[in-house]
């Protein structure tokens, strides 16, 4: 049985990962909209995994016996003045996420919950991952610019690292 500190801290987290889905929806929108194709399939599926996100968390707390609480999700910001922003604010989103799961895993220690502490390492290592691969790709569009030509390259690398994550996870069975 989950203690209520626990649950209601889950319940906050499964918010998080629901308003995550729909800020990258919108940011797949935006791609789309200003013809930068590979960079919106990058946002749909990361989208599409942070509803997974939250889902493993719905389907951990149901299991556990608790109660879920379906949250409204926010209304995700949807302009952006250029595609490094767009990153950027993606970046500084995920780091939030990690540092909530931070949290999250502390009250667990302190409230010596060693199962729910260890069902959110999964989380903790996607964090991880998911803040490095941010890093990479903000670099890789610095060094190419987004003037001229820059944003036909920017939008074939993400287009290449995304259909490299989604293979890897393919063969991996995610
Ligand atoms: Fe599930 Fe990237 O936060």
């Amino acid at each position: 049985m989950l203690l209520p500190k626990v649950q209601n801290a889950l319940n906050q987290q499964v918010q998080i990962e629901a308003n995550a889905s729909q800020k990258y929806l919108a940011m797949a929108c935006w791609c789309d909209a200003n013809a930068l194709e590979g960079c919106a399939r990058f946002f749909y599926r990361h989208s599409d995994e942070e509803r997974m996100h939250m889902l493993k968390l719905v389907h951990y707390i149901n299991d556990a016996g608790g109660t879920v609480s379906i949250p409204a999700v926010e209304l995700p910001h949807s302009e952006y003045q250029n595609i490094r922003e767009l990153f950027e604010i993606a970046y500084t989103h995920e780091q939030k996420v990690s540092a909530a799961i931070d949290n999250l895993i502390e009250l667990c220690i302190t409230e010596k919950d060693k199962q729910t502490a260890n069902f959110l390492q999964w989380y903790l290592n996607e964090q991880h991952e998911e803040e490095a691969l941010y890093r990479t790709l903000i670099d890789r569009i610095k060094l190419i610019g987004i003037q001229d030509r820059g944003l036909y390259f920017i939008d074939r690398e993400v287009d290449e690292v995304n259909a490299k994550k989604a293979a890897a996870e393919a063969a991996a069975g995610k």
